[in-house]
Formats: C-alpha cells, sequence, structure tokens
C-alpha cells in the first residue's frame, strides 16, 4: 500500500457553497445569479416578451431611434465596444448593424462568463455580420476588462452594459462595481449603462408580478435548481413568490415565501433547512433610477455623465459616461 496517502479532493461548486451559507443565516437569501440555469434562460426569455416586463422594448426602442446619436456620441473611431454580459446580443445587433453601414471602425468585444455563450454570439456575428470584427473575451467582467487593458493596444474603450442588469446590484455594490470597472479603464474611455427609470409604482410591480406568473416560475425555479443539481428536497407548490417595490429607494425586492413551516433536506449539502410559517428567502433586488441618483453614482466613480437616451415614454434611460482625468 502506498504510504503517501493523497488528500480527497471535493468538488464542492460556488452554487454548493453560496446555498448552504444563504440558507444556513437569517434572513434567508439565494442569490439571483443562480436563476439561469437551461430551464431559468428560457424563462427569462418568457419574462422578457410579456407586455408587463417593459425595461427590453424601451431600450429597443432606444437604440432604434437614438442609434445615430449614440454613434455620434462615442466620438472618433477607432474604438473597441466592449460588452458586458452579451448574452445574444438582439438589442446590441441594432447598433452593430447600423454602425457596420456607417463605416465605423470598430471591433466587437462581448465578455462573457460562459464559453458557449460566446461561441454562440461570434457564430451568429460572423453569418449576420460578415465585416464585423468580433474578439471575444471570456470571463467574469472585472477579469477580462483587466485583460483589455493589459492588451495596451491605446484604442479607446466604449463599454456596454445593457438591459438594467446594474439594477441586480444593491446600490452600495453598484458604486463598488463601477469603481472596479474604471480601475480597467483610461480617462477618455466611456460607459453605456442601461437604467430602469423610477417610475409609477404600480408598472414596476406588474412587470415583476405578472398575473400569468412567469415571474413567479422564474424565481421559484431556483427552489428546482436546488432540487435538480444538489438533491434538495423543495416540494415548491409549498414556496410562493413575493415583491415589493420601494419607491423611496427604487428597489423592487424578490422574495420566496414558505407558506408553512417544513423542515427540506438537501442531501448533497448533507443540510436540512428549517422554514418558520412565512418565513422569507431574499432572492432578487432590481433598482430603479432617478436621473438625480444616476449622476449621483456616476459623480461618485469617477465619471461625468456625456449625455442620456430615454425611451417615449422615459420609463429606462441608456446614460453614457465618460472617465475623468
Ligand atoms: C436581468 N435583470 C435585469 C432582470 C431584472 O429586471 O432585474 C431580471 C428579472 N427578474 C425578474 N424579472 C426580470
Amino acid at each position: 500500500m502506498n504510504s503517501i496517502s493523497s488528500p480527497v479532493i471535493t468538488e464542492t461548486s460556488t452554487f454548493a457553497i453560496d446555498v448552504e451559507e444563504g440558507l444556513s443565516k437569517y434572513p434567508k437569501q439565494l442569490s439571483s445569479k443562480y436563476f439561469y440555469d437551461a430551464a431559468g434562460d428560457q424563462l427569462f426569455q418568457d419574462i422578457m416578451a410579456m407586455p408587463e416586463y417593459y425595461l427590453t422594448n424601451c431600450e429597443y426602442d432606444i437604440f432604434t431611434q437614438q442609434k445615430a446619436a449614440i454613434l455620434e456620441a462615442f466620438g472618433e473611431a477607432p474604438f473597441e465596444l466592449i460588452e458586458l454580459g452579451a448574452g445574444d446580443g438582439t438589442k446590441t445587433k441594432i447598433l452593430l448593424d447600423y454602425f457596420l453601414q456607417q463605416e465605423a471602425d470598430f471591433t466587437y468585444r462581448p465578455i462573457d462568463i460562459s464559453g458557449n455563450v460566446l461561441t454562440q454570439l461570434t457564430a451568429a456575428c460572423a453569418e449576420q455580420f460578415p465585416k464585423l470584427k468580433v474578439d471575444p473575451v471570456k470571463g467574469d467582467y472585472t477579469e477580462a476588462l483587466a485583460q483589455i487593458k493589459q492588451e495596451d493596444n491605446h484604442r479607446r474603450k466604449v463599454v456596454l452594459f445593457l438591459g438594467g442588469n446594474i439594477g441586480n446590484f444593491p446600490l452600495p455594490n453598484a458604486k463598488v462595481f463601477i469603481k472596479e470597472l474604471a480601475i480597467c479603464l483610461s480617462a477618455g474611455d466611456l460607459l453605456l449603462t442601461g437604467f430602469d427609470l423610477k417610475k409609477d409604482p404600480k408598472i414596476v410591480q406588474l412587470a415583476y408580478d405578472d398575473p400569468a406568473g412567469i415571474t413567479a416560475a422564474f424565481n421559484l425555479n431556483l427552489l428546482t435548481r436546488i432540487n435538480k443539481e444538489l438533491g434538495g428536497a423543495f416540494d415548491v407548490d409549498k414556496f410562493m413568490h413575493w415583491e415589493t417595490y420601494n419607491p423611496l429607494s427604487g428597489e423592487a425586492r424578490s422574495y420566496i415565501v414558505s407558506k408553512e413551516e417544513q423542515l427540506v433536506q438537501i442531501e448533497q449539502l448533507q443540510l436540512s433547512v428549517h422554514f418558520e410559517a412565512w418565513e422569507a428567502i431574499a432572492v432578487e433586488v432590481s433598482a430603479k433610477y432617478s436621473e438625480r441618483d444616476i449622476i449621483e453614482l456616476a459623480e461618485e466613480t469617477g465619471f461625468t455623465v456625456n449625455q442620456n437616451f430615454v425611451d417615449p415614454k422615459a420609463y429606462f434611460m441608456d446614460s453614457l459616461w465618460e472617465l475623468k482625468v
């Protein structure tokens, strides 16, 4: 027998660690970044197609109606058009198409954590836009941006962070995130961020609590994911989706609420989770901003606001910032 015994390596995923930590603390918490397994991706597509979820259409309107002004505001070419969390790039393609028509000199650099997403996006771009220069970067946002900065090709960077994704950071975390981005940029580089604006609270509430229950299914799918991937025994019918919108802070918050007292085993974590009746798990924040909030955020993170692009209903704003010297 070999006298040197190798250590037992247990592959514990970040998902498992975060679920264990989040369900062991009080109040309970799970991150919305885990919504997006294959079923979650499909449900998010369904959300974007529903009439109550106005965000996607508003940004689509901004891009279709104001693409010329956006290109002009990006200033002199050449530039690197860097997109954080590109996904399938549906809305970005409106800009890409127009920029190519105008013969702007730029390279499209989508960043995504998923190599699969990048391969599909690159193939789709090659088919739809044969003349587009695409140079994808795999990794988390700040890692990938740091890599781009190291390339040091002296081309101006224009970073896109679209779709209201910034809203999924609570405000203090949004500040930290943008400061981290700023470290990877140089003075004069640009950041175009999509912000969902504060509006009639009823409209926001409905966007996250639709009568057809698609958002509820999207959120509760997180429990199904724990069942599938971690051997959980959640009975999803014993939980409900709950949404609150606070017009003062601008935070729409989603919760998964236990309808009764229960004990749920999660086999792979060797954990049994106790829920009181009506105990909640905090799962998502979707922050809404006023124009004043946006200006303050820019100033506190080292940027100045160059220009704002708003849809005709004034529901959504793509705000273009420049990094100060
Ligand atoms: C991805 N993110 C911007 C969406 C949002 O609006 O916060 C996720 C979402 N959650 C429920 N509906 C949509």
